[in-house]
């Protein structure tokens, strides 16, 4: 079974941890005849077979999870400590006196990924790193098939020696964290088009284009230049299903209500937030630790250090403070449910490939 075909239309709805890929989204998207995936990296391993079990409830069509590749990081004190004092400035405006110490740094992915394998998806897509053949055999033998994140031509080939069943190629556009995991994170930044060009001569497995996609045009044109999929984050952010932040949702929407001139230089590239590089809308937060953002420590450990600021920009419905993860296209988004998105995408979509 290859991936083009556990689905009607080439739209995979892309995993987005934080929240904002509830079992209803997930289950919606499969209904509508795309392939819907649950964002598990920030889940228990018992969380992810009862969001698993109840997706199942909602739908019988296949659907994906998806882990980041990690290990639990060392904890130094002095690196804690110095940053602790570079977020200073942003707990200082708050009144704090400092900042907690997280009881907890990341889930353990061994756990995670046998969780995963007792859920049994269709699908399973990773990021961050790659797996170790291995866990990939496992995942086979599950009969559940592996796609790998790549933001560059060497990361696509190893996942492809590594024996995935298909390349999710992220671009420079994307919303949410980069995937990259051969060399240094600020050096790929080839946008999708350019991404699929390089990529596709050397591949023999389906290509799944990612980032900026937000209009069944954006699909026709990385379908013509040799993808067999896209998958869209943004664009399902502001579907009725997708359960983030009011404001930050409110937020997208206010972009794509701007006149576009305006609006396109919404989002920026981050380390600042979680230690990964990573786009969301500009907010106060990233432009106030701009300048140190490349001296933060790498995911986990900024990213669990970030969260006593993030629950409480919640809280408070402070989108200066919230991460706001989005693509390029923010302020292309569109409000309406899953199933009507899909609908307009695959409308768009057989449009813009009827010319
Ligand atoms: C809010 C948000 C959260 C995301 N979380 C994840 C995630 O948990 N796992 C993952 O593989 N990709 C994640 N991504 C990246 C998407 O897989 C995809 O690369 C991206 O959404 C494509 O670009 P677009 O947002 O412009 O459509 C996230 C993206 C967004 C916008």
């Amino acid at each position: 079974m290859k991936i083009t075909q556990l689905c009607s239309h080439p739209i995979i709805q892309a995993p987005m941890a934080g929240g904002a890929t509830t079992p209803e989204l997930v289950a919606a998207v499969s209904n509508a005849g795309a392939l819907g995936s649950l964002a598990a990296p920030l889940l228990t391993p018992l969380a992810i077979i009862e969001q698993a079990e109840h997706i199942r409830r909602l739908t019988d069509k296949p659907f994906a999870i998806n882990l980041f590749v990690q290990t639990r990081p060392q904890i130094d004190d002095a690196v804690l400590e110095s940053a602790k004092q570079l977020l200073q400035p942003v707990w200082q405006s708050l009144g704090w006196d400092g900042l907690p110490t997280p009881t907890r740094w990341c889930e353990d992915f061994d756990a995670q990924l046998d969780a995963l394998l007792i859920a049994r998806p269709a699908v399973a897509s990773f990021t961050f790193d790659i797996l170790h053949a291995s866990q990939i055999q496992r995942l086979h033998e599950a009969g559940i098939l592996v796609v790998g994140t790549a933001t560059n031509l060497a990361e696509a080939q190893v996942w492809q020696a590594m024996g995935a069943d298909a390349i999710c190629l992220q671009g420079v556009e994307a919303g949410g964290h980069r995937g990259t995991f051969i060399g240094r994170q600020e050096d790929a930044t080839l946008g999708i088009m350019d991404l699929l060009r390089q990529v596709q001569p050397h591949s023999r497995l389906p290509l799944i284009a990612a980032g900026g996609i937000m209009h069944g045009r954006d699909i026709a044109q990385v379908l013509q230049a040799g993808a067999q999929m896209v998958q869209m984050g943004t664009a399902f952010l502001t579907t009725d299903e997708a359960a983030i932040h009011p404001a930050y949702k409110a937020k997208l929407l206010e972009l794509a209500s701007q006149d576009e001139p305006d609006a396109q230089d919404a989002t920026m590239q981050t380390r600042a937030f979680s230690g990964r590089i990573a786009r969301g809308v500009r907010n106060r937060f990233m432009q106030t630790m701009q300048a140190v953002a490349g001296q933060v420590p790498a995911y986990p450990i900024q990213n669990a250090l970030t969260g006593s600021l993030r629950a409480h920009a919640a809280k408070t419905n402070d989108t200066e403070l919230m991460s706001m993860w989005a693509g390029q296209g923010a302020h292309r988004v569109r409000q309406m449910t899953a199933a009507a998105l899909i609908a307009t995408l695959v409308a768009e979509l057989q449009q813009h490939q009827s010319h």
